[in-house]
C-alpha cells in the first residue's frame, strides 16, 4: 500500500476534517459550523448549497487559510492549511477587478505580487485570457467590459496562479440570469480544459447540478454537511443532458433536502429578530 492509497490528501485531494467554527463578537457566541467534513478529490467540481447564514463563506475562508477554525483542520497533500494559500485563490460575487489597470495587468496582478518577472507574467496572463475567451481584450479597462466578461477576468486572475483549487463564493450572484447561464457554461468549458479542483458556493440548485460532480448540502446553523449528492450526469453537460429527466431528478432531490432547512432557518431568524 502506498502513501496515496492510505491518505487521499497525498494525491492533492483537499480534506475538510471535522471543522468547527465559533465566532465570538460583542459577548455573543455564534456556532457558525458545528461539524463539517468532506473531501474534494483532485480535479473534481464540488458545489456547496445551504440556507443563508449557514456558514458556506466561512467554510470557504477556512479552506483558503484566511480563517483559522476553532477546531478541526483542512489538509492538502497531507499538509495542514494554516495560512492563506496562493494556490487556493478565491473568486467572489463582487466585481473585484481594479478599474485603473488594463485587463492584462489585472490578470497578472497575483504573479506581480509573487515577484514573477514582467515578460513572463504578461505571457502567462495572455495565455489564460485565451482560455477564458478574452483574447483581444488585453488592453481594455474593466469598465469597457460587460459584467460577465469582468467575472471571466476574475476567473482568469485566479487561474493564472495555477491553483491547486479554485474557491468560488457565489461568483455569478451579481449577474442577470441569462449572463449567469452563459458564464456558467464558459466556466465548465474552462474547467474541462484545466481540470482544476473547484469548491463552488451557490444558492442556485440548477446551477449546482449543471456544473458539479457532487453537491454538498449544508444544514442550517449550527451547521453540518447534511448530505453529499453525487451528480452522475454525463459530460459535457450539453442541452440534451440539461433537459433530461435525470437532471430534473437531481434538482428535485436537492430541493427536497434544502427546503426544510431553509424554512426552519427563516423561522429562526424571525424569532431572533422579534
Ligand atoms: N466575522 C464574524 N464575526 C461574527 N459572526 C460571523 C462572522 N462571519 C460570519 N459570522 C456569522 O457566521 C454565520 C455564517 O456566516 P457565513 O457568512 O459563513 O454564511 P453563508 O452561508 O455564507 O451565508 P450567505 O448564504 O448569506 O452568504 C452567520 O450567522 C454569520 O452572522
Ligand atoms: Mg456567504
Amino acid at each position: 500500500m502506498t502513501a496515496w492509497d492510505r491518505d487521499p490528501a497525498a494525491r492533492g485531494d483537499v480534506v475538510v476534517d471535522e471543522v468547527r467554527m465559533t465566532y465570538v463578537s460583542e459577548g455573543r457566541t455564534t456556532v457558525a459550523i458545528e461539524n463539517a467534513s468532506g473531501t474534494v478529490r483532485k480535479g473534481r467540481f464540488v458545489s456547496i448549497i445551504g440556507p443563508s447564514g449557514c456558514g458556506k463563506s466561512t467554510l470557504l475562508d477556512i479552506v483558503a487559510g484566511l480563517t483559522r477554525p476553532t477546531s478541526g483542520q483542512v489538509r492538502i497533500g497531507g499538509e495542514s492549511v494554516t495560512s492563506p494559500r496562493r494556490d487556493f485563490p478565491m473568486v467572489f460575487q463582487d466585481d473585484s477587478t481594479l478599474h485603473w489597470r488594463t485587463v492584462l495587468d489585472n490578470v497578472a496582478l497575483g504573479l506581480e505580487i509573487a515577484g514573477v518577472p514582467k515578460a513572463e507574467r504578461r505571457a502567462r496572463a495572455r495565455d489564460i485570457l485565451g482560455v477564458v475567451g478574452l483574447r483581444g481584450f488585453e488592453h481594455h479597462r474593466p469598465r469597457q467590459l460587460s459584467g460577465g466578461m469582468r467575472q471571466r477576468v476574475a476567473i482568469a486572475r485566479a487561474l493564472v496562479m495555477e491553483p491547486a483549487m479554485l474557491l468560488m463564493d457565489e461568483p455569478f450572484g451579481a449577474l442577470d440570469q441569462q449572463t449567469r447561464t452563459l458564464v456558467g457554461i464558459e466556466l465548465l468549458r474552462i474547467w474541462e480544459e484545466t481540470r482544476t479542483s473547484v469548491l463552488f458556493v451557490t444558492h442556485d440548485i440548477r446551477e449546482a447540478v449543471t456544473l458539479s460532480d457532487e453537491v454538498w448540502v449544508m444544514s442550517r446553523r449550527p451547521s453540518t454537511i447534511l448530505d453529499v449528492v453525487h451528480v452522475d450526469l454525463p459530460r459535457p453537460r450539453d442541452t440534451d443532458v440539461l433537459r433530461s429527466a435525470q437532471f430534473e431528478g437531481y434538482v428535485g432531490v436537492l430541493w427536497d433536502l434544502i427546503q426544510a432547512e431553509v424554512a426552519s432557518a427563516m423561522r429562526e431568524q424571525e424569532r431572533a429578530a422579534s
